[in-house]
């Protein structure tokens, strides 16, 4: 029997283990993994880099026809590009992260989006991870994983990432208020706000490694795959 390839959806708060679960099970499964995130980000650094004022429709439409995002793997990892340059590590600064979530409240900067994520996954064999993956973006994924974990956990695990890199001038509160306030505004706007999808699997992972999280969601997947190839699921 041949297998299908299913699309999977991982959407849930901030810094709670979506992209290591999305990046994982693309590695296993051989799919394309797409962190939905990291292209809001990059439209951040644009408009903050060429001060663009997010209150003003046409300077945004402008601004945002100046912009190509894609991928690409370097030594292994998967990198994300701003109009040819390689920017990965400057969308994760503080800088990015203060101000991402208004402007991704835009339903212009949105639709731009949405778009180009949609074009990534028109063919399936792909796990992408954001805030509107399973609602909006792919509404039809056969698998659609919604992530929680506490806002302790989720603080522990994002200022230990800070000092991986060697900066150790980011206080625990700093983070933990840039995370309630990312949740807050992603969860309360008007366009395509973070909810889980009625069709969505919660997981916990406050308790969970990370290779705990990846056996379970794999074995969701697989179930997917099998059910999907063998036709039960409409594709
Ligand atoms: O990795 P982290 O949880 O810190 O956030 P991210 O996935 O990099 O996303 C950064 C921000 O982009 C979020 O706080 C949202 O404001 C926005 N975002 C969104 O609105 N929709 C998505 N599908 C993905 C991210
Ligand atoms: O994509 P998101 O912002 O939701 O989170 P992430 O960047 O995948 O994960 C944030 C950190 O939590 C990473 O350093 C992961 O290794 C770690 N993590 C963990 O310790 N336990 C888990 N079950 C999941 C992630």
């Amino acid at each position: 029997m041949e297998t299908s390839k299913i699309t999977i959806a991982v959407d849930g708060f901030a810094a709670c283990g979506k992209s290591t679960l999305a990046k994982a099970l693309a590695k296993e499964l051989g799919y394309v993994y797409v962190d939905s995130g990291a292209m809001y980000r990059a439209v951040t650094l644009y408009f903050l880099d060429h001060q663009i004022d997010i209150q003003d429709a046409m300077a945004v439409d402008a601004a945002l026809d100046q912009i190509t995002i894609h991928f690409e793997n370097v030594n292994g990892q998967n990198q994300t590009f701003l109009n040819h340059v390689n920017v990965e590590d400057a969308i994760r600064s503080m800088r990015v992260s203060s101000y991402v979530s208004p402007v991704a409240t835009i339903s212009a900067v949105r639709k731009a989006m949405v778009k180009l994520q949609q074009t990534m996954g028109a063919k399936g064999g792909i796990a992408m991870d954001g805030r509107d993956i399973g609602t909006v973006v792919f509404k039809n994924a056969e698998l659609k994983l919604f992530l929680t974990a506490s806002i302790e956990e989720r603080t522990r695990r994002r200022l230990a990432e800070w000092s991986s890199k060697g900066v150790l001038d980011i206080t625990k509160e700093e983070v933990e208020k840039n995370l309630r306030t990312r949740d807050h505004i992603d969860s309360t706007r008007a366009d395509s706000p973070l909810c889980q999808a009625d069709d969505a699997i919660e997981i916990d992972n406050s308790l969970l490694t990370p290779e705990e999280q990846l056996q379970f969601a794999l074995s969701l997947s697989k179930e997917a795959i099998e059910k999907k190839s063998m036709g039960l699921v409409a594709s």
